[in-house]
């Protein structure tokens, strides 16, 4: 065999070993790259969906599978133990998305050529809604972390501490929904209240996932 013959045969073979391993890895376990739903997470899944079944208006409730996908969706997942690992997820994917969604309210009010019209109004609402929601988020997300500091430093039931996860959330849906009130009847702005609409659903999934805990209150 010529020399670049064997380097290229060499080369193959290391390329059909690389692509072998990589398939192989991909089988064992990473579907898509995303985690398999761990029986922890279908079951509080289930329940997500239970509770948001009663809790939500009409037939806008949390389903176990945009619960389960949301989640997948990060490889953290695969390990939580607790409801509050997995509410950081959804708490997370949220503290991105409304800072696009805070972006694209800014982009729309930058092309609204009158500034005192009820449009510009109603998106400069929109756009401080956004950034107060994010601010809000951020805490909410702080507070879960120094939740997660404290039982694996031991404390594993502090019970005040836990029951402001709950609370917490409610005040980001409380807060983000003045955008969506303001974005209603607004011509134009269909792409920002769907996004509106898929903030909503997030932000229920991490409320419906922390709602147990708020049976610790009292
Ligand atoms: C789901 O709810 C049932 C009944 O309330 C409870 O026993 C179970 O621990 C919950 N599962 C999870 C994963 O939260
Ligand atoms: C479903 O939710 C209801 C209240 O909304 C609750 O009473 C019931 O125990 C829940 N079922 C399960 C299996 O978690
Ligand atoms: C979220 O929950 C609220 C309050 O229960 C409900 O009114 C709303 O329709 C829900 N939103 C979505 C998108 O499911
Ligand atoms: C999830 O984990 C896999 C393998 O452990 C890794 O290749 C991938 O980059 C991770 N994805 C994220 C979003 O961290
Ligand atoms: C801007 O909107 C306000 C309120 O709708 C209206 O009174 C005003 O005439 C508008 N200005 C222009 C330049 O169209």
């Amino acid at each position: 065999m010529e020399a670049s013959q064997m380097t290229t045969t060499i080369f193959s073979t290391i390329v059909i070993m690389l692509l072998s391993s990589a398939i192989a890895a991909q089988s064992s376990g990473d579907v898509g790259g995303k985690p398999k739903p761990t029986d922890f997470m279908v079951g509080a899944c289930k329940n997500v969906s239970n509770f948001s079944r009663g809790h939500n208006e009409g037939d806008k409730y949390v389903s176990q599978e945009f619960c389960i996908s949301t989640l997948q969706s990060d490889n953290r997942s695969a390990n939580a133990k607790n409801l509050h690992d997995l509410a950081l997820i959804p708490v997370d994917i949220l503290k991105e998305r409304v800072v696009t969604a805070g972006g694209n309210v800014k982009n729309m009010l930058h092309n609204t050529k009158n500034s005192t019209s009820s449009t510009a109004r109603h998106l400069r609402i929109c756009e401080l809604d956004y950034a107060a929601t994010a601010s809000i988020l951020n805490f909410c997300d702080a507070l879960m972390r120094n939740y997660q500091g404290e039982r694996s430093a031991g404390h594993d039931d502090d019970k005040p501490l836990f029951s402001k996860l709950p609370e917490c959330v409610d005040k980001v849906y409380e807060v983000s929904s003045y955008c969506a009130i303001a974005l209603l009847d607004m011509p134009g702005a269909e792409a920002l209240l769907k996004e509106s609409h898929q903030l909503d659903m997030l932000i229920n999934l991490s409320i419906a996932l922390l709602a147990p805990y708020k049976d610790l209150e009292s």
